[in-house]
């Protein structure tokens, strides 16, 4: 009985040792009563947040305590009012809880190119992960200090199989290259997004989507110095709204079938969205000589200011002076609608473009209620097309060249 007693008097002895010596560390200890309430707070594991140290290893353990915990939903949480320098960092799943919320309320630095080894094709990379959700709580910042990256340069933010993600309320800020990547994810739900890069940085994608399903964009500023959005091969299902892109390069399916590759694209709806003095509006583009399919694609109810190619099909897409000899395969293009389309253009090639592939025709293309003025002139107030079947009903300008079926 007495010697029970003694343990039991060791035991607490020992946690009270603990408790104090754990007080005496620079940070404040990860307490227990954080983790029973899933809270893992980035500076409880060490993170100085003062925009100079690199705190990437607490940010990995953190994200290593949360993602082993029991509990079914847990939080970590970047705090406000700081700055977390972060090198390259990988943010691996799967995780025990159903729900990973990862709160930005402070500032994530990237450090300058001259911190990095040679290795760097993402900055901050999501992978693996179910039912995560970046909230930004409309302060939290991603800042990729991207002028200091030049050549090779790092997808600032990239999520790869993660389902039933969701990405909200972030400032995202002058990204190496592209700010946010979506690969191989499935149920995804961006919104309330600030994207801001320079019109002439290279390369700032906006988003980046590649074979994920189930998407829905929303409410979200971009300005970029490429496209506000890029929709690439393997994804279908997919709604764009209310984006206001530009500066930028528009909101872009593709490019498709790049190097003869097989791609496919479809269920892609893009409606109340605004692009301002933009290079492009609603494009859709494919190299020569790939195979696959973009169908059942619809831009709707959308505002051109001053934007240059509002209405683009390319299939002769051929940037950065390539050689693209013309070939008699070609990602397939059909049901493609434009409906309720406004605004001006300044396009030296006229405000609607559908270059389709010579051999590959383009079918089953609907124009209504589209009016798209010259901004001021010298600019055409026409259309031009190849081998596009389809129909027009309200369109100004007027798409002659684009055939019945029957013709
Ligand atoms: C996102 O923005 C829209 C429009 O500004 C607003 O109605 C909505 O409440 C916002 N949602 C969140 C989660 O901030
Ligand atoms: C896209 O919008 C359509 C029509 O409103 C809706 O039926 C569909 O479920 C939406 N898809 C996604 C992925 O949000």
């Amino acid at each position: 009985m007495f010697s029970l007693l003694q343990e039991y008097f060791a035991l607490i002895l020992v946690a009270v040792l603990a408790l104090l010596t754990s007080g005496v560390a620079a940070y404040r200890p990860f307490a227990i009563a954080d983790r029973r309430r899933g809270r893992y707070d980035v500076s409880a594991f060490g993170a100085v947040g003062n925009g100079r140290t690199d705190d990437a290893k607490a940010f990995g353990a953190a994200w290593k305590a949360a993602c082993e915990a029991k509990t079914s939903t847990v939080k970590i949480i970047v705090p406000a009012r700081k700055s977390f320098l972060l090198s390259p960092i990988e943010f691996f799943g799967p995780c025990k809880p159903s729900k990973i919320n990862f709160l930005i309320s402070g500032t994530i630095l990237a450090p300058q190119k001259s911190a990095y080894g040679n290795s760097y094709d993402t900055w901050l990379h999501f992978s693996g992960i179910d039912g995560l959700v970046v909230d930004g709580n409309s302060r939290g910042t991603i800042d990729g200090r991207g002028k200091s990256w030049w050549r090779k340069r790092p997808t600032a933010l990239r999520f790869d199989h993660c389902n039933n993600l969701i990405v909200k309320r972030l400032i995202h800020k002058n990204s190496q290259r592209n700010h946010v990547s979506i690969d191989g994810c499935n149920n995804v739900e961006i919104a309330n997004l600030s994207i801001q890069a320079p019109g002439n940085s290279p390369n700032t994608d906006g988003i980046d989507i590649s074979s994920s399903t189930y998407l829905n964009i929303h409410d979200s500023d971009m300005s970029t110095g490429d496209d506000c959005i890029a929709i690439n091969g393997g994804t279908s299902n997919v709604n764009i709204t209310k984006i206001n892109c530009g500066p930028g390069h528009g909101i872009s399916i593709g490019s498709l079938g790049k190097n003869g590759r097989h791609d496919e694209v479809s269920g892609i709806r893009v409606t109340g969205c605004t692009f301002t003095k933009t290079q492009n509006g609603v494009r859709i583009k494919t190299w020569q000589g790939g195979s696959g399919y973009a169908k059942d694609i619809t831009f709707a109810d959308s505002v051109f200011k001053l934007a240059g190619n509002p209405v683009i099909i390319d299939q002769y897409y051929c940037p950065n002076s390539n050689r693209c000899p013309e070939k008699a395969s070609a990602v397939k293009i059909s049901g493609v609608k434009y409906l309720g389309l406004r605004g001006t253009s300044v396009a030296k090639d006229g405000a609607i473009q559908l270059m389709c592939s010579r051999t590959v025709s383009c079918d089953d293309i609907v124009v209504d209620n589209v009016d798209i003025k010259p901004a001021s002139w010298g600019i055409p107030n026409t259309a031009k097309c190849t081998n596009v079947y389809g129909e027009q009903r309200l369109a100004y300008p007027s798409v002659t060249c684009l055939r019945k079926i029957n013709d």
